[in-house]
């Protein structure tokens, strides 16, 4: 696979990142305080950091299940269908159900999966991202929290990939193609 090159720069640090982890638990954990029956649902695959970190910061009892929908190739743009490619394992009906995004930025996803998990009846259903680009959005959806607003770049880190390449970096950086002007 060719893809040009490409430098990082970071965007949110690996500190900055773990702070706002732990302040969006903490408003989680308010909202879902006394429920036994949450299900942490996230979206793969650029969701598995977050939710790793996310839910090892709620002190609540949770279920963690995973949502494969695809709406990017291995491009920077973005195709409007979005399709199921690894469904939830368990039920929802009746269930509290927290959705965990890497990134909303047309929202086409976000609004498809929730429609979908909505028809399984769930009690209550709330949604989280990591980031949000509003300049990119097409659909009028936003998450129930963010953890950071960023400007219309494309990232990587943290779970979220170019190409399937950088999910294992600890912090967000943008991606700099070092061939151009
Ligand atoms: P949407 O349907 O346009 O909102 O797309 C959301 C999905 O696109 C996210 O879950 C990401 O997987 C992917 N995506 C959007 N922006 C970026 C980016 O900057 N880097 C990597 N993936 C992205
Ligand atoms: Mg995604």
């Amino acid at each position: 696979m060719t893809t040009r090159p490409y430098v990082i720069d970071q965007l949110i640090s690996a500190k900055s990142i773990a702070a706002r982890v732990e302040a969006l638990a903490q408003e989680i954990h308010d909202e879902f305080e006394g429920t036994d029956k949450l299900v942490v649902v996230g979206l793969l695959r650029g969701s598995f950091v977050f939710i790793a970190d996310l839910v090892r910061e709620l002190d609540l009892p949770v279920e963690v299940d995973f949502l494969e929908a695809s709406s990017y190739g291995n491009s920077t743009e973005s195709s409007r269908e979005v399709r199921i490619l690894k469904d939830l394992r368990g039920e929802i009906h009746d269930r509290d159900v927290l959705v965990v995004e890497d990134i909303v930025d047309t929202g086409h996803t976000l609004t498809q999966v929730v429609k979908l998990l909505k028809a399984k009846g769930p009690a209550r259903l709330k949604t989280i991202a990591l980031l949000d680009k509003p300049s990119r959005r097409e659909v009028d959806i936003r998450a129930d929290w963010t953890g950071f607003e960023i400007p219309d770049e494309f990232v990587v880190g943290y779970g979220i990939d170019f190409a399937q390449r950088n999910r294992n970096l600890d912090h967000i950086g943008k991606v700099r193609f070092t061939d151009e002007g």
